[in-house]
């Protein structure tokens, strides 16, 4: 386990080396290559109770092993600095027409078990349930709109 996590340590070091010069907004409307959630987990919402603010602080910052904006970019459009290394891109959250299909129960999934075959990483040992809802709020009350 440990070697596996200083590996990718290495790696998101050397993306970042590469990439932090070409930050720019994923495209519109995107490719996806995240898959659907499982049976009902899709239609679970509970970011009616979940805290937008918290939300935005483990967007920003506190995200383990990186913040959600290294990739998904401070404005929500995949522009993150890290985002431009990456097959397939970070989702642009801000693609009205790519984000229709996808409901806070997906995000909630997906931020949980990670995507295979993407860079998008499971949180569901750093993040408590609760603390998804609160990034799935801020998500799709800022990007989203
Ligand atoms: C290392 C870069 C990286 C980080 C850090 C990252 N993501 Fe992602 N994310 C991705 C990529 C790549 C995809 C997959 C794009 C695709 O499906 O084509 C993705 C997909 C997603 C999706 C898409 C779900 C769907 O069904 O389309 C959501 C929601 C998401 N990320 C939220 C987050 C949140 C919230 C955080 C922080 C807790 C985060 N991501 C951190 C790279 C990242």
């Amino acid at each position: 386990m440990k070697k596996v996590l200083i590996l990718s340590v290495m790696v998101i070091f050397s993306l970042f080396a590469v990439s932090s010069a070409f930050a720019k907004p994923a495209k519109c409307p995107q490719p996806r290559k995240t898959k659907a959630a499982p049976g009902g987990i899709a239609k679970k919402d509970k970011t009616a109770k979940a805290d937008a603010k918290n939300g935005k602080l483990i967007y920003t910052k506190k995200a383990k092993p990186m913040a959600c904006k290294m990739c998904h970019g401070d404005k929500g459009d995949g522009g993150g600095k890290l985002g431009a290394a990456l097959k397939p891109a970070p989702r642009n959250f801000t693609c009205a027409e790519t984000m229709k299909k996808v409901s806070a129960g997906q995000m909630f999934h997906i931020i949980k078990n990670g995507s295979k075959g993407t860079g998008m990483v499971a949180h569901g040992k750093t993040l408590k349930d609760k603390e998804i809802w609160d990034v799935v709020k801020y998500v799709r009350s800022t990007f989203m709109k």
